[in-house]
């Protein structure tokens, strides 16, 4: 039987994610937001490019959760964007009011979906969503990490001329300003990075990784990154549905692993049909483990000011 993938907010990246699910013909897809009209027509024009993409989806827009029901994925982007000068965290109590009724919604009509968060600020908005819900933590994953590995990547790669697929890195902790970029894990063409790169290009890259979220918002000045964040959302769906074998960085919730017990944390896993198969522990080294240790507490603190 196809697989159905609901999409929660059908602005940039609800609407970019279905857009990618459907010419890789991966599932039929329900868009729902509460605006009427906009996923009903952005469904329409996305199913309308399927036969020149030869792909079989079936794709609904809708306003009812009703339709939602019975999904094997649900993916939640619904909520306010960045603006220059905002930080994720700062669209909290906006985006929690929102997360809260949509994760009621949810998990009345699919309480047997994986979950993939994806609004701001992702980490506590998936301890949100786990929260109101009651899915068990497996199933609710939240998207940040593989994005920000992926900018990463692409740094390296402009910076060395080696394509992107021969690098490898990951960037652990909350998708947030104390995000862990992880330059001991990252490799070139299977080199250590410190072996291509300088010490100050890396302190450069790391810092450019970290603030790759900002980067984009101030160059677009309305609204936040969409491409590369959709495309980091299919990438875990393709692995959970078995099309490919990755361990991804992702933020599942932590109960002791890593020392670090009750917080969504961004960390390696490996994923399948069912959410969560396993996570991965890395040896840190102990200024990793301090980082990663710092960017819980982060948090932490967000979670605790909405009352989690
Ligand atoms: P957008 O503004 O283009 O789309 C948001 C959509 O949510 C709108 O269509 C809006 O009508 C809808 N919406 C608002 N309240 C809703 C509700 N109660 N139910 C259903 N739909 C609702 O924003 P964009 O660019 O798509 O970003 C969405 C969220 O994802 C933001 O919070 C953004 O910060 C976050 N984000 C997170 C990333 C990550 O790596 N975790 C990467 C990129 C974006
Ligand atoms: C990003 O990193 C906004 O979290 C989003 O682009």
């Amino acid at each position: 039987m196809r697989k159905k993938i609901t999409i929660v907010g059908a602005g940039n990246v609800g609407t970019t994610t279905a857009q990618l699910i459907a010419e890789k013909n991966l599932a039929d897809i329900i868009l729902i937001d509460i605006v009427e009209g906009i996923p009903q027509g952005k469904a329409l024009d996305i199913q309308e490019a399927c036969p020149l993409w030869g792909s079989s989806c079936r794709i609904t827009g809708t306003n009812d959760y009703e339709e939602t029901a019975g999904s094997d994925v649900v993916v939640i982007t619904a909520g306010l964007a960045r603006k220059p000068g905002m930080s994720r965290d700062d669209l909290l109590h906006a985006n929690a009011k929102i997360v809260r009724g949509v994760a009621e919604s949810v998990g009345r009509t699919s309480p047997d979906a994986v979950i993939i968060v994806v609004t701001n600020p992702m980490d506590v908005m998936a301890q949100l969503t786990q929260a109101v819900t009651g899915i068990p933590h497996k199933r609710i994953i939240g998207m940040g990490g593989v994005l920000d590995s992926a900018r990463m990547r692409s740094f390296i790669a402009m910076e060395t001329g080696i394509p992107p697929r021969d690098v490898q890195t990951m960037v652990l902790g909350g998708h947030g300003d104390q995000m862990v970029p992880m330059p001991r894990f990252t490799k070139v063409e299977g080199r250590e990075i410190g072996k291509l790169l300088s010490e100050d290009k890396i302190r450069a890259i790391i810092s450019r990784t970290k603030n790759g979220g900002a980067e984009i918002v101030g160059l677009l000045k309305t609204g936040s990154a969409y491409y590369a964040p959709s495309a980091s959302v299919v990438e875990m769906i393709e692995t959970m549905f078995g099309h490919k074998d990755e361990l991804l960085p992702c933020s599942v919730y932590l109960d002791g692993e890593y020392g670090i017990k009750g917080v969504y944390l961004g960390v390696p896993v490996q994923l399948s049909g069912e959410g969560i198969e396993k996570i991965i522990e890395l040896e840190l080294a102990d200024e990793e483990k301090g980082a990663l240790n710092a960017s819980a507490e982060a948090v932490r603190k967000l979670v605790a000011t909405i009352g989690i």
